[in-house]
C-alpha cells in the first residue's frame, strides 16, 4: 500500500487556482522529490499532506487514511521557514515538540537524548537554536520533524541556504533514514539534491505533476544523446546551422543548448556547425537539468 496517496487534489486562494488535479502516489520506503518554478504549488501541497491547509478537493490518504488528526501524528515535517524557537536550546526544542505531540515524560526523555546524540546535537547542546548556523539549524529541524516517530517524513527545502559541506551532511542524513525504512517527500530546486536522493521525481507546473518517473525515465523522454554547449558571437547564424543539423536548439543563459539525436565527438560536432562565429563548444551527457527543461518548457531556477 503506499504510504502518500494524493487524487485529483484542487486548491485556490482566492481567484488564484494553486492545485489544479495533482495526482501522487509515494510507496513505502521511497524519496520522491517536487521540483518546479516557484509558486507552482509544491508548499501548498505538501501543507495539506501534513493537514496544515485544507484542500477545496480531492483525496489525500495517509497509510490509506485520510488526512485528519489522527494522520497528522503519522506525519513529520521540515517546513521551508524553520518553526524552531530560536531562544530555546537543541534539547528544549525537541522536548518543546515531543510535548506537542503528547509523548509522556520518559518517553520524551529518551527521544531528546537519542535524536541528539544521531544528530551529533550533543555538539552544540549549549547554543540557542536562533544562533546555531544555517546547517545545523536544518539538522535540528530534522530531528525535530522525526521526533514524534513518524512514517511519512515531508521536507521541504531542506538543504536550501546551507553550505556545500553541511548540505552533504544533510544529504547523509537523509540517506540514512531511507536506509532506515523512511518514506520522504521533498521539495528542492536543486537538480544534484534530486539526482541524488529521490528514487522518483515529480516535476509539477501549474499546480499539477506534469511528468513524474525516476531520474532514467525522465532522461529517456529528452529527445537528444548528448547535449552540447555552445557559445556563439552571432546567436541566429548557429542556430539556423544546428537546426539545419536536425538538432533542437534552446537558448539557455548567453549559451545555446544543441540537443544531439545521435551521441557524437566533440570534433564532429565542432565540424557540423562549422561556423566562424562559434567561440566555444563542449558536451554534456543529458542531466535532469535537461529534462527539467524539456518537460516544463523553462529553465531551471537559482
Ligand atoms: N496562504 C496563502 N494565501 C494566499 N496565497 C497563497 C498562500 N500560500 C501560498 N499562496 C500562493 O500559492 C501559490 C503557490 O505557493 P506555494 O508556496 O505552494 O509554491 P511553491 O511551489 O512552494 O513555491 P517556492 O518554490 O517558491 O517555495 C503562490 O502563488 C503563492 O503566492
Ligand atoms: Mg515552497
Amino acid at each position: 500500500m503506499n504510504v502518500l496517496s494524493i487524487e485529483g487534489l484542487h486548491k485556490r486562494f482566492g481567484s488564484q487556482t494553486v492545485l489544479d488535479s495533482l495526482d501522487l502516489q509515494v510507496a513505502r520506503g521511497e524519496i520522491v522529490g517536487l521540483l518546479g518554478p516557484n509558486g507552482c504549488g509544491k508548499s501548498t501541497t505538501l501543507n495539506i499532506v501534513c493537514g496544515l491547509l485544507e484542500a477545496d478537493a480531492g483525496q489525500v490518504r495517509i497509510g490509506g487514511e485520510p488526512v485528519s488528526l489522527r494522520t497528522a501524528a503519522r506525519v513529520g515535517l521540515c517546513p521551508q521557514a524553520s518553526a524552531l524557537y530560536r531562544d530555546l536550546l537543541p534539547a528544549e526544542n525537541l522536548d518543546f515538540f515531543a510535548r506537542l505531540y503528547g509523548l509522556a515524560a520518559i518517553q520524551r526523555r529518551r527521544r531528546v537524548d537519542e535524536l541528539m546524540q544521531r544528530f551529533e546535537l550533543t555538539a552544540h547542546a549549549g547554543t540557542r537554536a536562533g544562533r546555531l548556523s544555517g546547517g545545523w539549524q536544518q539538522r535540528l529541524n530534522l530531528a525535530v520533524a522525526l521526533v514524534h516517530g513518524p512514517q511519512l517524513l515531508v521536507l521541504d527545502e531542506p538543504t536550501a541556504a546551507v553550505d556545500v559541506q553541511a548540505r552533504l551532511a544533510l544529504w547523509g542524513l537523509i540517506e540514512e533514514l531511507r536506509d532506515g525504512g523512511m518514506t520522504i517527500v521533498l521539495t528542492t530546486h536543486q537538480i544534484q539534491e534530486a539526482e541524488r536522493l529521490c528514487s522518483r521525481v515529480a516535476l509539477m507546473r501549474s499546480g499539477r505533476v506534469a511528468a513524474m518517473g525516476s531520474v532514467p525515465e525522465l532522461l529517456a523522454r529528452v529527445p537528444a544523446q548528448a547535449v552540447a554547449v555552445v557559445q556563439t558571437k552571432d546567436e541566429a547564424a548557429t542556430t539556423r546551422r544546428a537546426r539545419a543539423l536536425g538538432w533542437a536548439v534552446r537558448p539557455h543563459a548567453n549559451q545555446l543548448l544543441c540537443l544531439l539525436p545521435q551521441a557524437s565527438s566533440l570534433r564532429e560536432v565542432v565540424q557540423a556547425l562549422d561556423g566562424g562565429e562559434v567561440s566555444s563548444v563542449s558536451l554534456q551527457p543529458v542531466t535532469l537539468e535537461h529534462a527539467y527543461m524539456e518537460l516544463l518548457g523553462q529553465p531551471l531556477e537559482g
